[in-house]
């Protein structure tokens, strides 16, 4: 059945008038908004625990700009937060964790969060912004990949060589085996309840699965996401959502992450979207993907770039236009708006009537 929503409708690859759009972290330091309720309010995890506040800024940026969906404003680390692991963000140096996971004893002592006690935060700002703004356009829920969420509860912050993980996954394999099931059920049920609360697609995140080598991506980051897709898929109140699948760095396997059963592949700008499509697009949607550096340039070079994505992907439903990874913190909101523009102008040809089932 089609949606009205044309980011449901080529997330599921049926016609569209337009590429939808949509960015991540399009809530965030970026936006003077933004900085402004973050000054007054104090620290990041403050904001994400307050639905009120976390409801107001998902949807500041689409009071700004013409967009086709909204992402709940969280964290992929509340999980690892509500088992209990100390997790504060020092202001400039990203997440750190007070009690990081190092042996099997700890990893035996995790519980399960609960998600409406634990989590019930994030699950009222998703009842929030669907009561704002479900009819308008559709509300993306979402999780980090067990892999990448385990990178930070083991290592304890973000990390360069991911030494002490990488030690666990040589040395100990059997023990991050025992985290990322732990990881996996927790996401099953918090994405579970995403959508029971009003979550209309949701997208996991796995920003360092292409740290990898082929055999550890299989087996320490892809086998955890196609559990929590089959689990999704396997349930009638969670089997129509589309969900997507965004390895950073992750070009080279496409083809593994298709094969999961998910609806969509977010790509970095690595990847040349054509080659994607050939490779994949029969397949699944495609969401991405501009490299987050352009917006640095003028809006002329912007609105070029834009039109090379779109072209790459060429004609027909199933692309998702975003950027390949988050916007970058000292971006021009106008450039933003320039971004949104090019979209909307250039990318209803590729929808013309007779295009609509594309030429792959
Ligand atoms: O896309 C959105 O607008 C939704 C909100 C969102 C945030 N984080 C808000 C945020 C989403 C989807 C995330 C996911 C996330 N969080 C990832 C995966 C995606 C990615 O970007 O690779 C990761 C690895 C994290 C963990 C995390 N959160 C780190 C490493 C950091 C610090 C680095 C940084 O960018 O500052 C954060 C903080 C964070 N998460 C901010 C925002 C808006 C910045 C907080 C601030 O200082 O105001």
């Amino acid at each position: 059945m089609q949606s009205s929503f044309r980011f449901i409708n080529a997330l599921k690859r049926q016609p569209v008038d337009s590429t939808p759009v949509w960015f991540m972290r399009q809530a965030g330091r970026y936006l003077p908004e933004y900085r402004a309720i973050r000054e007054r309010v104090g620290g990041f995890l403050g904001m994400c625990k307050n639905p009120e506040i976390a409801c107001e800024i998902t949807l500041q940026p689409l009071q700004r700009f013409d967009l086709d969906a909204a992402i709940i404003f969280s964290d992929i680390l509340t999980i690892p937060d509500a088992m209990g692991l100390g997790l504060h963000f020092k202001a400039n140096e990203g997440p750190h964790f007070e009690r990081p996971i190092r042996d099997k004893a700890a990893v035996e002592r995790l519980a399960i969060p609960d998600m409406e006690s634990d989590l019930g935060y994030v699950m009222q700002a998703i009842r929030l912004v669907s009561h704002e703004c479900r009819h308008r356009v559709p509300l993306i829920g979402f999780c980090g990949s067990p892999w990448t969420v385990a990178t930070y509860m083991v290592e304890g912050q973000s990390s360069r060589h991911f030494s002490v993980i990488k030690s666990m996954m040589y040395d100990e394999p059997e023990t991050l085996s025992a985290l990322l099931s732990k990881i996996t059920q927790a996401s099953c049920l918090y994405l579970q309840a995403q959508i029971a609360n009003g979550a209309q697609a949701v997208m996991i995140f796995d920003t360092w699965g292409g740290i990898l080598s082929p055999q550890s991506y299989q087996r320490f980051s892809l086998s955890y996401m196609q559990e929590i897709v089959h689990y999704l898929k396997s349930r009638a109140q969670t089997v129509e959502i589309p969900i997507i699948l965004f390895t950073k760095q992750g070009g080279q396997w496409l083809e593994n992450i298709a094969a999961t059963g998910c609806d969509a592949i977010g790509i970095d700008w690595t990847v040349d979207m054509a080659k994607a499509r050939q490779r994949v697009g029969h397949q699944v949607a495609l969401q991405g993907n501009l490299d987050p550096a352009v917006l640095y340039a003028e809006p002329k070079q912007i609105e070029a770039n834009v039109k090379t994505v779109l072209t790459e992907y060429g004609s027909g439903s199933g692309h998702i236009f975003n950027l390949g990874h988050g916007i970058y913190p000292d971006v021009s909101p106008d450039n933003v708006k320039a971004m949104i523009e090019a979209v909307r102008r250039y990318s209803p040809a590729f929808h013309s009537k007779g295009n609509e089932h594309g030429s792959l």
